[in-house]
């Protein structure tokens, strides 16, 4: 293929080998979408305790037996082990380093509930060794792609220690902010143990007296995507979306790009899911059967009439828990059933947990991680909730878009980019909206939505709308190519 392009693709998460949130979805999906396209991409990501081998048929390979890897008066003997995205021929290479990655959670301790004290010099390593990785396996990437904070040391590495070597001479390096409100910020007391000498402490690193992996990355990656335009937007002028890196974002104005996510096809589609009963557009009698296979999961009592929001989350402040437990019994006076899935913070385990008691026919909470139960919820859901309070893109509005299941959001983000108010656009309404951060503004949206749920030629007019937008990567792919290419032609000037 001709302008087949090489690119290295770092996450410290990706579906189905590990996943907290909706990061693992993107960087498995886009990859996926990227071969299909004929480019030469391979991923490199840590070889969590979570990977079953067996299950995933990694292999040794030859060449990455032995990765050394120096950082600060320490060696670490590093290996990596390969194997393909499940249904393709995407290569993933697992970085195996037992004493930083073989623990049973990613990034907090579920233990404790607070980050891993030594996550710097994780994913430090993880970032020396990828560049070591490229090394040893002769393949020169002419675009590194990078995630989140977790791989945002790669751009200020090759600044700053490999600006001589000849191997990545030709390698641009881009960035993608999946979350600005994770970092990767340290005290700076962290420096020796991730090799960083202290002269080499400059602007490019630290921020607010802090070591900050994020900043870093978006100081000297060559270019900076975030995961929907408005969320470009928004944090390039609000305080607290910009997270403490407003004048960072700014001074990069020319070089971020806002790239609205897919969604996975051969992972959402109703009409193939395998863990529920199949149904398409023509066919929504499968969406009734999911119901009533939710309900019965809930543990609710089965009511066709009773519309079920759903909500599928991590439950922390981002996604807006606070909003609904403030009106809980508000909104349990609409006449509906809520079927909450969702981790998070203790606060609101505590409080979804026991509003489950007191509304037993009408709450009911799962606080676990369910990758089968996510998809009975959009199938068998009639609203999803995602009331966020900032929302870089969001996943789950797509995905229930694709399964017939009315989104109500709030306007921010990759949200305000999705859907559109009915109650405002009947033409072109494919959910409910509301714009300010409170719960009065949440509650009407609800409100309107159990309304037009009363009026059934209506709401599958609403549904058959959402069911129809076709969100798959191809022409965000597309975006991606478009954004390397520059990459690739500012080298030749
Ligand atoms: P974020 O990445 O901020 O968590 P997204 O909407 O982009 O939000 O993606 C969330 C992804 O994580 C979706 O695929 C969703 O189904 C999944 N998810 C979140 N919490 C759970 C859970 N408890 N069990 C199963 N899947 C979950
Ligand atoms: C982050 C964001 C979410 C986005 C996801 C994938 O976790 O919170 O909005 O959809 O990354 O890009």
């Amino acid at each position: 293929m001709k302008n087949r392009l090489r690119i290295l693709f770092l996450a410290s998460e990706v579906s189905p080998f590990a996943k907290t949130g909706g990061l693992a979805d993107v960087t498995s999906s886009l990859p996926k979408a990227l071969y299909d396209m004929g480019h030469d991409i391979r991923i490199i990501m840590p070889k969590y305790g979570v990977i079953s081998e067996r299950k995933y048929i990694l292999r040794e390979v030859i060449r990455l037996k032995k990765i050394p890897v120096r950082m600060g008066n320490k060696e670490h003997v590093t290996c990596a082990k390969s194997a393909f995205i499940p249904d393709s021929k995407v290569q993933v290479y697992f970085l195996d380093y037992p004493p930083y990655f073989a623990r049973p959670d990613l990034y907090v301790d579920s233990k404790t509930g607070a980050d891993y004290p030594d996550n710097a010099e994780r994913f430090m390593l993880l970032c020396r060794a990828v560049l070591a990785t490229t090394k040893l396996l002769h393949w020169q990437p002419q675009v590194i792609h990078c995630n989140d904070w977790q791989t945002a040391m790669i751009p200020w590495l090759l600044k700053h220690e490999y600006a001589q070597d000849p191997f990545f001479a030709s390698t641009s390096t881009l960035l993608s902010v999946h979350n600005l409100a994770y970092q990767g910020s340290f005290d700076k007391s962290v420096l020796p143990k991730i090799g960083i000498r202290p002269e080499q402490t400059n602007e490019d690193l630290e921020i607010y007296g802090r070591v900050n992996f994020l900043k870093s990355g978006l100081v000297t990656a060559d270019v900076i995507t975030t995961v929907s335009p408005t969320y470009a937007e928004e944090i390039q002028m609000d305080m607290e979306l910009s997270a403490g890196l407003l004048d960072i974002l700014r001074a990069r104005k020319n070089d971020i790009y806002g790239i609205l996510n897919g969604i996975d096809h051969s992972v959402w589609n109703p009409e193939k899911d395998e863990f529920i009963s199949a149904y398409n557009i023509d066919d929504m009698n499968g969406k009734l059967e999911n119901k009533k296979a939710l309900a019965a999961k809930a543990r609710l009592p089965f009511d066709e009439t009773t519309p079920i929001i759903g909500m599928v989350s991590r439950m922390v402040d981002q996604k807006g828990f606070d909003l609904v437990a403030d009106v809980i019994d508000k909104i349990i006076s609409l006449k509906v059933q809520l079927v909450l899935l969702g981790t998070g913070d203790e606060k609101y385990h505590k409080f979804f947990k026991k509003a489950a008691k007191t509304y037993a026919d009408n709450i009911a909470v799962f606080l676990t991680f369910d990758e089968a139960l996510a998809h009975l919820i959009e199938a068998g859901s009639d609203m999803f909730l995602m009331p966020s309070r900032f929302e870089p893109c969001g996943l789950n509005q797509m995905y229930s878009l694709r399964y017939g299941t009315v989104p109500i959001v709030r306007k921010t983000g990759g949200l305000a980019d999705t859907i559109t108010d009915f109650v405002q656009e009947p033409d072109k309404g494919n959910g409910f909206v509301f714009e300010e951060y409170n719960s009065s503004s949440m509650l009407t949206a609800i409100h309107h939505a159990v309304t037009a749920y009363q009026d059934q030629k209506n709401w599958s007019k609403i549904q058959r709308r959402g069911m129809k937008i076709d969100f798959s990567w191809t022409q965000s792919a597309e975006n991606y190519v478009k954004v390397y290419q520059k990459l690739e032609s500012k080298k030749r000037k």
